[in-house]
């Protein structure tokens, strides 16, 4: 039987940072072993927000070395904008989804208030609105039966099986797949300076661990991570939380139950918990910062590598989009 297929995005904005790493990146690597699995940098999606095109064509780049430092093939990497098929298929996709469904979107409300609240002489871009179909294309175009990604796509995954749905009706054939989304125990993994925040590279340089910072700076991070004022109640203070939930997340199993036993017995001393976390954060990056300084020397071939790769990933992409276009009286 052939394998199953899994898409996933990641937008190049940002460094890439623990809570990312954890939350999805390392579910990507393990997943190439049992699926067929394309994984595309979302350029497109990144312009839905002000942003500096330099910036976005540096970003793409050091993403791509970082992806392949953390495990991700070569061959399953490509890049959105190599393949313009994603935007022919949103184009169609577009005109079957409706104005109500985008309007909806909760990553819009919230977005379209962040450009805003940064710059009030900013315009709302129409590509933000219809960032939820060019998501529909992504995975739609690669017939994909799983997407990993977090709970907050969960309402974009739900508007993509409308899209194929509809379209389904339309052409009056069972075409596309409806993809679900894959649901894995993955840490949910706050920033250590507010625990009450989501780890991310948009909340500031404070609010998360860059995978690629040198460990003194990881080190100084995780020392001064927020615990809890003191007087510890019977419930953990959510720093502490994540400071447990990021030591049992890197591995380190047999300290973090012996450091949970004596929490609850009242003799663990937060400094030891920092030195464990830390260690452990430690050993987990080193071999992927190792591994990005040998990618990185060779910038050009790898550059190479990952227009060659997604050249393969397209002639899937060509193959869907004709019978698209068929199916829809477009050619
Ligand atoms: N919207 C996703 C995010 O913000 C990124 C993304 C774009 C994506 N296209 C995708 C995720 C296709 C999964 C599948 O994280």
């Amino acid at each position: 039987m052939s394998k199953k297929i899994i898409l996933s995005g990641i937008q190049p904005t940002g460094h890439l940072h623990l809570g990312r790493y954890l939350g999805a990146i390392q579910n990507w690597v393990k997943l190439q072993e049992d699926y067929e699995c394309v994984y595309s940098i979302v350029n497109y999606h990144a312009m839905t927000m002000p942003y500096n095109p330099a910036k976005l064509r540096e970003n793409v780049w050091d993403l791509c070395y970082n992806l392949l430092a953390c495990g991700i093939k070569p061959e399953n990497l490509s890049i959105q904008s190599l393949i313009p098929e994603h935007t022919e298929l949103g184009w169609i996709l577009g005109c079957m989804c409706s104005y109500g469904e985008l309007s909806r979107m909760v990553q819009f409300k919230d977005k379209s208030e962040q450009v805003k609240v940064n710059d009030k002489d900013m315009f709302i871009s129409s590509g933000l609105f219809t960032y939820p179909v060019l998501q529909a294309a992504d995975i739609l175009l690669y017939k994909a039966d799983f997407v990993p990604v977090g709970k907050d796509q969960d309402q974009h995954l739900e508007l993509t099986r409308n899209i194929a749905t509809r379209f389904n009706k339309v052409v009056g054939k069972e075409y596309f797949v409806l993809p679900e989304t894959i649901y894995t125990n993955l840490p949910k993994v706050m920033s250590t300076a507010d625990p009450s925040k989501k780890m991310s590279a948009s909340a500031g340089d404070k609010h998360n661990l860059n995978l690629f910072a040198p460990e003194d700076q990881i080190r100084k991070q995780i020392k001064s991570a927020v615990t809890d004022s003191g007087d510890r109640t019977d419930k953990m203070a959510p720093g502490v939380e994540n400071l447990f939930a990021i030591l049992a997340a890197c591995g380190d199993l047999k300290i973090h139950e012996e450091l949970l036993l004596s929490y609850h017995q009242q003799t663990m001393q937060y400094s030891a918990l920092k030195d464990a976390v830390a260690d452990a954060v430690i050993e987990l990056i080193k071999p992927i910062q190792l591994e990005k300084e040998r990618i990185v020397q060779d910038k050009k071939a790898i550059k190479e590598q990952i227009k060659q790769s997604s050249a393969s990933i397209r002639l899937r992409a060509q193959q869907t989009l004709q019978e698209v276009k068929e199916l829809c009286g477009l050619i």
